[in-house]
This record gives C-alpha cells, sequence and structure tokens, in this order.
C-alpha cells in the first residue's frame, strides 16, 4: 500500500515550526495540493500560509486538548495524509523532579495527543482512499534515556500504539510508518551539543515513508547507530546512558 504525495490534502501537528516546519515546505515542494498546518497559535504558522501563496492553512491545534482535536477533525476533512509530528520534551528527571507534572504533560502531548490525533482522523482517512498516518517518534522511544526523563517513556509508549494502530487500520487501507529520529537542529534540541541532522532532511524520509507505507525507519545516523547498540551490547548502551546524567553537556557525539 503506498500513497501520493502528489495532490495529496496533509495535517502536520506541530507544523508551524522545527520538524514540523520542515514536513509542511518538504510537502508543499512534492506537490501537496494542502497542507493543514497544526499550530497551538495560528499566528506563528503565517509565515508558511505567506511563502506557499495560500497552499498552506494554519489551524489551531493543540494535541492535549480533546475539544481542538475534535473542532480540528470537524474542519479538515479532506486529509490523505497525517503527520503526528508535536512533541513535548520537559527536560525533567522521572526521581530527581519535584512533582510527576511534566511526565504527565510529556504523555499527554506525546502519547494521547498522538492517539487522539489517530482516532479522530481514522474516518477522513477511510473515506478519502486509506491515506497514510506518520508519527515522528525518537530513538529515546528505542531505548530507555534517563536524562530524557517522561520524554522517553512517552516516546515508547507512542512506538507501541503506532504497531497496533497500524493493525486496526490496515483494513480500511491507511498506511501507519513510525519514523525513529535521532538528533535534528530544533528549538527541542537547543541543549545538545555537536552534529545534528537538518528537520528537512528527516520530512524528506518521511515522504519517502508514506510513498512507500514503510512500517518504521531510522531517519538520521544517530537513530542507525541507537539501534545497532541496543543490538550489539545492550548492557553496555545502557551504562552509557545512565552516565549522561552525570556530564553537563549532552553531546551527540560528533
Ligand atoms: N529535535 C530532535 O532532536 C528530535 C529527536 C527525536 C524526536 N524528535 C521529535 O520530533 C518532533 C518535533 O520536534 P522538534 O524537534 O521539531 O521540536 P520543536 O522545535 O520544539 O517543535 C515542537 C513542535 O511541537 C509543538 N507542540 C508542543 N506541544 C504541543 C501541543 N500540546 N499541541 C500541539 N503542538 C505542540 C510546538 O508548538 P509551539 O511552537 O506552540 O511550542 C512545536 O511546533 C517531536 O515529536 C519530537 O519528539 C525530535
Amino acid at each position: 500500500m503506498a500513497t501520493a504525495i502528489e495532490g495529496s490534502v496533509a495535517l502536520v501537528t506541530g507544523g508551524n515550526r522545527g520538524i514540523g516546519e520542515g514536513f509542511v515546505r518538504t510537502l508543499l515542494a512534492a506537490g501537496a495540493a494542502k497542507v493543514y498546518v497544526g499550530s497551538r497559535d495560528p499566528a506563528a504558522a503565517q509565515h508558511l500560509v505567506d511563502e506557499s501563496g495560500g497552499k498552506a492553512v494554519a489551524l489551531r491545534l493543540d494535541v492535549a486538548d480533546p475539544a481542538q482535536i475534535a473542532e480540528a477533525a470537524r474542519i479538515a476533512t479532506d486529509v490523505t495524509i497525517l503527520v503526528n509530528n508535536a512533541g513535548a520534551f520537559l527536560n525533567q528527571r522521572l526521581i530527581g523532579a519535584e512533582t510527576m507534572d511534566a511526565a504527565r504533560q510529556e504523555m499527554e502531548v506525546n502519547y494521547f495527543g498522538l492517539l487522539g490525533m489517530c482516532r479522530a482522523f481514522a474516518p477522513a482517512l477511510k473515506a478519502n482512499g486509506g491515506g497514510a498516518i506518520v508519527n515522528v517518534l525518537s530513538s529515546g522511544g528505542l531505548v530507555a534515556v534517563p536524562v530524557m526523563g517522561g520524554y522517553s517513556p512517552s516516546k515508547f509508549a507512542a512506538r507501541a500504539a503506532t504497531t497496533s494502530i497500524r493493525a486496526e487500520l490496515a483494513k480500511q487501507g491507511t498506511t501507519v510508518s513510525a519514523l525513529i529520529v535521532g538528533s535534528v537542529d530544533t528549538r527541542m534540541a537547543a541543549h545538545v551539543a555537536g552534529a545534528k541532522e537538518r528537520p528537512e532532511d528527516i520530512a524528506r524520509v518521511g515522504l519517502s515513508a508514506i510513498k512507500r507505507g514503510t512500517t518504521e525507519v531510522d531517519t538520521d545516523r544517530m537513530a542507525v547507530e541507537v539501534r545497532a547498540q541496543k543490538a550489539l551490547d545492550p548492557k553496555a548502551q545502557e551504562r552509557a546512558l545512565a552516565r549522561m546524567l552525570d556530564v553537563e553537556t549532552i553531546s551527540t557525539g560528533r
């Protein structure tokens, strides 16, 4: 099963900046007819509306708010590609944080937000011929990263959900792809030193997954390395990740 980008109608959550913005631009450059730019503040998506000549459409969407998800699904009934990109990283520890608020918020956005979007848009995707869902996940959802606190567990949950949703939507012809992302040069990774990928390059891998109906793909070198290390020596990997709790600056090591 595969979905064409040319002539498609896409919705990108958190489309106003970072990897989401890269998706919006890459989808339009590849011939998408319309891209809804999901944004908590529609004004933050205005630059994309302007530069696209109206093909990008700002859509108010906080994925942690079920009422806003329902309203988005009521408006965007023509969607054929859903990119669940919105993500929260609060940079707190699981035990060291004073409260569980950050861990709850990360779960709310990265897991329940993604699940809520899949549930709300499954009927429109079916009505429009099947289409594709792309979930922007993380290598922090393949291996537990202690410095990432509640972010890592939320991405584990999102990856498991992605597998189950793929099975549930197979009969209606919707492909569901997991993008395992390593380290990208966005605000979320501002605290990370070293070489980072460009958002547009991650989006290009995402478009390829949509076109081919790929189930899961590592989008960049770090993601590939994390998966390889996990297979090769998981204990050494766990020890190395634990040591990151004691360093002052996190680095991609390149
Ligand atoms: N950067 C990396 O190294 C990296 C690595 C692995 C995975 N990822 C994943 O890639 C995705 C995009 O992250 P990024 O790197 O582009 O980070 P970013 O630059 O911080 O952008 C995050 C985006 O998500 C939006 N967002 C946050 N909470 C939201 C909510 N409740 N509802 C709707 N939108 C919300 C933000 O909106 P506002 O502008 O309103 O804040 C922003 O548009 C995330 O899922 C992240 O986990 C990133």
